[in-house]
């Protein structure tokens, strides 16, 4: 993410009920119990600063939302966010999305997951940190459910290029398939952060979306 300040938290806004710690999860917990009904639930990988999660948690309230993000401040920003709009129908968990997928989320358990501007790697000795490896393809494969759908997208041409390819080549997802967006660009049609930011500066955007049969 950049080096901007978050904003400063509310004292008064609990988000302790928004926001978990991964490795503080035992084992067998059940990603549904977050949440105070059981519903079709979708995944952000590396939420960040959880704009997405927060429009999508309202325009879809009989849709769960759950976030996972790495770095910690980001994390509980998001959860901050989430408790101040009383969402509950979107949580946030602090860790790792890899180990999430491999240990907490069961077979076709999910209806999408969405990957928006993963940290990029830039360096050749750097890229198998990469969040969109062949493994991670596997764990996406398996928790979607059948129709179940994986949103991938970057401001980086090249890891659009292999990350689609590596998607393809670790999975039986049908994609990539094109992502239309409306050409009205008010605040709120920017799914995250990120987003904005590359279109505010004239950057462009490369989007996909794949499905699970
Ligand atoms: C470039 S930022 C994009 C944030 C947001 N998706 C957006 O589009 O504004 C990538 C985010 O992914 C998080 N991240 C990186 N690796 C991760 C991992 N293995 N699990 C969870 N989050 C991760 C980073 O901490 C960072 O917040």
């Amino acid at each position: 993410m950049g080096r901007r300040i978050l904003p400063k938290l509310d004292p008064a806004i609990d988000y302790s009920g928004h926001l978990r710690e991964l490795a503080e999860l035992e084992e067998g917990f059940s990603i549904q119990a977050l949440f105070p009904s059981p519903q079709p639930l979708e995944v952000e990988v590396g939420s960040g600063k959880g704009l997405f999660l927060a429009t999508q948690s309202e325009a879809s309230p009989h849709h769960n939302f759950l976030g996972i993000e790495i770095a910690k401040k980001y994390a509980r920003f998001a959860a901050y966010r989430l408790a101040k709009a009383q969402r509950a129908n979107a949580r946030m968990i602090r860790g790792d999305a890899q180990v999430l997928f491999s240990k907490f989320l069961s077979e076709a358990s999910v209806v999408a997951v969405h990957i928006y501007f993963p940290d990029p790697w830039w360096k050749a000795r750097h890229r198998k940190r990469r969040i969109v490896n062949e493994n991670f393809v596997r764990q996406i494969e398996r928790v979607l459910q059948p129709g179940g759908t994986l949103h991938f997208w970057t401001d980086v041409h090249e890891y659009f290029e292999t990350g689609c390819q590596t998607i393809r080549a670790a999975s039986q997802l049908a994609g990539p398939h094109d992502v239309r967006i409306s050409e009205e660009r008010g605040e709120h049609t920017f799914r995250t952060h990120f987003e904005r930011r590359m279109l505010n500066n004239s950057q462009p955007v490369y989007r996909s979306q794949f499905y699970k049969s």
